[in-house]
């Protein structure tokens, strides 16, 4: 598993239920690599996208209310989404958020970093990558300036 983050100078990853940045290349960058695969997410991320479920990939969603979601699968533990994903035939990304990273990323072998180079009022946090024990950065974008924030795109595997 592998997971896609975008965060910012003090590792922000959202505010008030939304993203902190809408950075149109990496927003096509997540979807050239998730499409024909499979993300995971919980129900607030998913709640968070415009329109749901994002197309041509498959959509899992981890909540104690599976009732709300009937047009996808869901888990309604970690264990049950971890059983699922050992049966996987594609690759699978997790797209957050805080609490999806948090309880995940022990399984992941790989992060995909948009390190944003600004500092916004976020309520939720990824971990420092930097400072994460056994996981080492082994690229560093250039960092692109096109959009509203300078960003690039850093990743990070275990050691
Ligand atoms: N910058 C980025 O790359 C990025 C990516 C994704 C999200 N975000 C941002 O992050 C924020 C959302 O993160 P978040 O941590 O608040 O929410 P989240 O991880 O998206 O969803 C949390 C919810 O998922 C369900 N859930 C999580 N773990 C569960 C478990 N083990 N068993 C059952 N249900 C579980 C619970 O909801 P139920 O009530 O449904 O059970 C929980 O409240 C938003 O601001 C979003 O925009 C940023």
């Amino acid at each position: 598993m592998e997971i896609i983050a975008a965060i910012d100078q003090n590792n922000g990853i959202g505010k008030n239920g939304d993203l902190l940045a809408h950075l149109s290349p990496d927003l096509k960058r997540l979807r050239a690599m998730t499409v024909g695969n499979i993300i995971v997410m919980g129900s607030k991320t998913y709640l968070s996208f415009p329109r749901r479920p994002l197309p041509d990939r498959e959509n899992l969603v981890i909540t104690s209310h599976p009732e709300n979601f009937p047009e996808i699968r869901c888990f309604t533990s970690l264990e049950d989404f971890l059983d699922y994903s050992k049966t996987a035939d594609r690759p699978i990304f997790v797209l957050g958020g805080g609490s999806v990273y948090e309880q995940l990323i022990g399984y992941c072998d790989k992060l995909h970093i948009t390190r944003i180079l600004h500092s916004f009022d976020a309520d939720t946090f990824f971990p420092d990558p930097d400072k994460l024990e056994g996981w080492k950065k082994i690229s560093e974008g250039e960092i692109i300036t096109t959009e509203a924030y300078p960003f690039r795109y850093d990743e990070y595997v275990r050691i």
